[in-house]
């Protein structure tokens, strides 16, 4: 698949909002979680919040070693 499938998400998120980062990559709606780990049989999402507004770079790719944030091993 090309780096561009792989690259992170930009997302504006919110001071103390829950959040569902995606671990399994089947959801239809990344970076976050949308249950369709449930029917793949994958652990579920993490679970995640800020403490401050901010856009943040949330990994698509799932090989960061930062979970939620990109950290740049898409390129690898
Ligand atoms: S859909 Fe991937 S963790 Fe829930």
């Amino acid at each position: 698949m090309s780096e561009k499938k792989y690259s992170p998400i930009a997302c504006e998120l919110e001071k103390d909002k829950r959040y569902a980062w995606c671990t399994c990559s089947h959801s239809e709606n990344q970076p976050f979680c949308d249950g369709a780990h449930r029917a793949h049989n994958k652990p579920p999402s993490l679970g995640f919040s800020v403490d401050q507004d901010k856009t943040a770079y949330l990994c698509t790719c799932k090989r960061t070693n930062n979970p939620p944030y990109c950290d740049g091993s898409h390129k690898n």
